[in-house]
């Protein structure tokens, strides 16, 4: 390994704190030195200005055995392809990297610190554009245009979206696919394929609204048939082992129960399909919004065993939880288990963490990534706030009438 991946875990944890801030820098850096790139990006990007930037610096750190990271990396080199990420553009993206490190690191910065990560950003960038090279060559699409040709609303802040994509769009079941919508322009997110490859082609999502979610709102509440949207490649390889003999035990929470769906499918429709037990999580009864289609498996496969971990009346997501994990534990021992887990973003470690404790093999336990983010939760030091200015009420004076002395702002109630 060219870099000494000890020096780059050190002097990331004399600023990892102040990771929020370098992330603005970061940007405002790039966007600078390259304004051309800003059209890249997102209008909006308060929310997650932190995506491409935390998941650079964790890939740096994470790198210290680059094998195991070379297969997620080629598959982001071509998803890539579908930002328009050219091969020059990674140099710019690895100096603003380095100048956000080095300007947040201050006196601590060294010309060794700033060797190992150039070293190891260039290995990261390298695999990345090797691989979207290599789909050039084959041309191979960097995106595909679908048809939204149905959506139903299966609970008042979910949706099931067919998608009819306009040329073949190769995918294992259990993979997902980034979408964007010209509703809400550059905007990309994942969403788990609910089903397996269909001889039409076609394409199944089920989509949940996030308050506040910019493009999960416009899916659940805008998005029509007949509109188009654009699809970046499949990936993840939270897919079934091929050949596998071995049970199958699938946990599902909320709209995770798409991607499991689309594993059911391929496992059903196996020569000589094998035992299969599924948990499905749901908080509320809106959360069991496909039963239809877990009792149309149950009731025809008789090697398949679906348990519904939901609170009677009035649950919330703490109890189904508890349902969920008093069932795994009853069940006793989980070794010689292939495993899959698909739902909201804590339910994969923690789910995991529970099934190790009961034999599960760490090696056969599946799951997408959880996303990336900066650790927002840690407490800020005072002057860290005021710096912040996004997260602090910033008080115009001028627009303070003049018999307030307390400064409150317009619309604030007082004491
Ligand atoms: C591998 C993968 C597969 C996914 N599959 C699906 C799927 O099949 N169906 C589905 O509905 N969603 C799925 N998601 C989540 C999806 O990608 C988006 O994160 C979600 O739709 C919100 O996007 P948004 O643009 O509406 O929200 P944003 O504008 O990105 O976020 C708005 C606010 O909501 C918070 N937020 C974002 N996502 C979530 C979340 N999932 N839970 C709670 N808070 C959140 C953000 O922190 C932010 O504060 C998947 C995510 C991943 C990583
Ligand atoms: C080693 C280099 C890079 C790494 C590791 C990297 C990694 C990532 C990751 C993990 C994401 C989030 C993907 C998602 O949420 O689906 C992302 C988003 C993005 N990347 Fe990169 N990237 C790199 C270089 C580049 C370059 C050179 C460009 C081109 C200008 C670029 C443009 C983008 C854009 C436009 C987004 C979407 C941002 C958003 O939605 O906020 N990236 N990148």
């Amino acid at each position: 390994m060219p870099f000494d991946p000890a020096v780059i875990r050190a002097s990331f944890a004399v600023v990892e704190r102040r990771a929020d801030h370098m992330a603005k820098y970061f940007y405002a850096h790039l966007f600078a030195h390259h304004p051309g790139v800003r059209d890249y990006f997102p209008e909006e990007m308060a929310e997650q200005r932190d995506r491409l930037f935390a998941a650079l610096t964790q890939l740096v750190l994470r790198l210290e055995s680059p094998g195991p990271l070379t297969g997620y990396l080629r598959a982001l080199g071509r998803d890539h392809r579908k930002f328009q990420a050219a091969p020059e553009h990674y140099p710019a993206v690895g100096a603003s990297l380095i100048a956000a490190l080095r300007h947040f690191s201050g006196h601590s910065w060294t010309q060794e610190i700033e060797k190992a990560w150039t070293e190891a950003f260039t290995v990261i960038a390298q695999v990345m554009t090797e691989a979207a090279a290599e789909d050039d060559r084959s041309d191979s699409p960097a995106w595909w245009e679908a048809e939204v040709t149905r959506r139903r609303r299966a609970a008042p802040d979910i949706v099931v979206l067919t998608l009819a994509p306009d040329r073949p769009y190769p995918f294992t079941a259990g993979q997902y696919l980034t979408l964007c919508s010209p509703r809400v322009p550059r905007v990309w997110r994942p969403y788990s394929i609910a089903n397996a490859p269909r001889p039409d082609g076609s394409l199944e999502l089920h989509v949940r609204r996030v308050r506040g979610g910019l493009l999960s709102t416009a899916l659940v509440e805008d998005v029509m048939p007949g509109e188009r949207v654009r699809l970046g490649p499949a990936i993840g390889d939270a897919c079934l082992v091929p050949g596998s003999r071995r049970p199958l035990l699938a946990v599902a929470g909320g709209t995770g129960w798409g991607q499991t769906k689309a594993l059911l499918e391929q496992l059903v429709a196996e020569p000589d399909p094998r035992r299969a037990m599924v948990f499905v999580a749901a908080r509320d009864d809106d959360d069991q919004y496909d039963l239809a289609a877990v009792e149309a498996f149950v009731g025809a496969h008789s090697r398949l065993d679906v348990l519904l971990a939901a609170p009677a009346d009035s649950g919330d997501r703490t109890s189904a939880n508890g349902l969920l994990t008093d069932a795994l534990r009853a069940h006793g021992d989980w070794e010689g288990w292939d495993i899959h887990l698909s739902g909201p973003p804590g339910l994969a470690p923690e789910i995991a963490g529970l099934l190790l404790g009961l034999g599960a093999d760490a090696g056969r336990i599946r799951h997408d990534p959880v996303p990336d983010t900066l650790n927002r939760s840690r407490p800020l030091t005072p002057s860290d706030w005021f710096l912040d200015r996004r997260d602090v009420a910033w008080i115009n004076r001028t627009e303070l009438g003049a018999d307030d002395p307390h400064g409150t702002p317009p619309g604030a109630a007082r004491a």
